[in-house]
């Protein structure tokens, strides 16, 4: 008798209906009959998935907790079909030293209905080495708020580091160097054209963009690209915005075998004219672009992943003008309806929605058997209704932010079942309790 058999389950377009067995959290077995087991959960023929994972989420846990936290960040994150998060350093305090790193592992392993892992902030450099030891899914700088010696001095230690505990489970991504993770906006560009714009006399939020134009990306990316060349550093660039900077770092793979992009769903499903429908609310860093300058859904094959950069604030900081006001979207329950709507558009296939929110999150961030629906790896799933209609409604999120740009929008297509390591965590919007783990023990 082994723990859980899922039923009927559709894999792939191609293949028939399967069971998915697991036993103490993994898959040991994927078979036409259903083993008997202690409890069955009848998929209906529904589509499975490996759990999503998002290598970008804000959960704000610990020092902006009523922003979101781990325990409302994690159930938001499940409510979208996510098994797996990798936390961003920017808390209060950030998660740049050991002290604050081992301090969030704890909140986390309490909090967090899901598995995750945390990134690490760059500051005192004499740190990183000492957090290394606790395996963080990357180092994480954020070039907007450092100067080029600081960028310099950090890929060098940087590149000096090597990870103790290697789980790399792919060959070509195998030295045990860690990732260097990229918010690229060139520091001296944003401050200078920030001042020229808000020195107007008036100001609307479409100004934002021009505070922040797309050269300030783009002569970021170019900068990282020549560190990580010089250095030989995995690199990762979250939330790239522009055609530019994807065209940069796809031909820079002709040299450079560790570097990847990621795009957001703002970034790839809106673009400035938002600012006009939704004010404030669309205010992101890297803020949107031009129609005639983000990716487009034609060259989102040159992506390599898709992150959410989930970054929850109260409503109150959302309204406070151009300036003011928080940038960042709370994604995470909105990704996968709005991706799966695109799919019954044929603007996506399933095996992208695959490749972009799981096996290549896994391979990038080295997730030591998750990714993937295959024997051995971690019972991580999420069963999807391709057929569930329904209208984007922040009301009913589980994140801690209930707003977004993307209210009211009918979708075709949602999660249903989010199971995490073999446990049922969210079925049909409800929550069940769970104990997430440290994906890099
Ligand atoms: C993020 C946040 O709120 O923490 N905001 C954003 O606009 N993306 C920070 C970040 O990822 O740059
Ligand atoms: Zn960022």
């Amino acid at each position: 008798m082994i723990d859980l058999c899922i039923k009927n389950c559709k894999i792939s377009a191609e293949n028939d209906l399967c069971s998915i067995n697991i036993e103490q959290g993994k898959i040991i077995d994927i078979t036409k009959i259903p083993l008997k087991a202690e409890k069955t959960i009848d998929a209906k023929g529904n589509l499975v998935l490996p759990g999503l994972i998002d290598v970008h989420v804000h959960f704000r846990d610990p020092g902006l907790t009523y922003k979101e936290d781990f325990k409302s960040g994690s159930e938001s994150a499940a409510n979208g079909g996510f098994t797996t998060i990798l936390d961003m350093p920017n808390t209060i305090p950030p998660t740049n030293t050991v002290k604050n790193f081992q301090e969030k592992l704890k909140i986390a392993s309490k909090k967090s209905i899901i598995d995750f892992g945390l990134h690490a902030g760059v500051s005192d450099l004499k740190e990183i080495e000492k957090i290394t030891n606790l395996n963080p899914a990357s180092f994480k700088i954020f070039m907007d708020t450092v100067n080029s010696s600081f960028l310099n001095e950090a890929f060098k230690a940087i590149s000096e580091l090597q990870k103790v505990e290697n789980t790399d489970i792919n060959k070509e991504n195998n030295t045990k160097k860690p990732v260097i993770t990229i918010h690229a906006e060139n520091k001296d560009i944003v401050n200078h054209c920030t001042d020229q714009i808000k020195s107007k006399e008036e100001n609307n939020p479409s100004d934002y963009a021009l505070a922040r134009p797309s050269v300030a990306e783009e002569v970021a990316v170019a900068q990282a690209i020549a560190l990580a060349n010089h250095y030989q550093t995995k690199i990762h660039f979250c939330h790239i915005s522009t055609d530019k900077s994807l065209k940069m770092i796809k031909s820079s793979k002709s040299f450079l075998n560790n570097i990847s992009s990621e795009i957001t769903p703002q970034h790839l499903f809106l673009d400035s004219s938002s600012f006009k429908k939704f004010g404030n609310l669309t205010k992101t860093n890297p803020p949107l672009r031009e129609y005639s300058e983000k990716i487009s859904w034609e060259n989102l094959s040159k992506i390599d992943l898709i992150g959410t950069d989930h970054a929850p604030h109260s409503i109150e900081e959302k309204k406070k003008g151009v300036w003011d006001s928080s940038p960042g979207i709370p994604n995470l329950e909105v990704v996968l309806k709005l991706l799966l709507t695109k799919y019954h558009a044929k603007k996506i296939s399933l095996d992208s929605i695959k490749r972009l929110l799981c096996e290549n999150p896994a391979k990038i961030f080295n997730l030591k058997n998750k990714g993937f629906i295959k024997i051995g790896m971690d019972a991580d799933l999420v069963i999807i209704d391709l057929k569930r209609e329904g209208i984007i409604n922040s009301e009913e999120f589980y994140s801690k932010a209930h707003y977004t740009p993307f209210e009211g929008m009918t979708y075709n297509g949602a999660p249903i079942m989010t199971i995490c390591r073999g446990k049922l965590v969210m079925e049909n919007n409800d929550m069940y309790q769970n104990q997430g783990i440290h994906v890099y023990p």
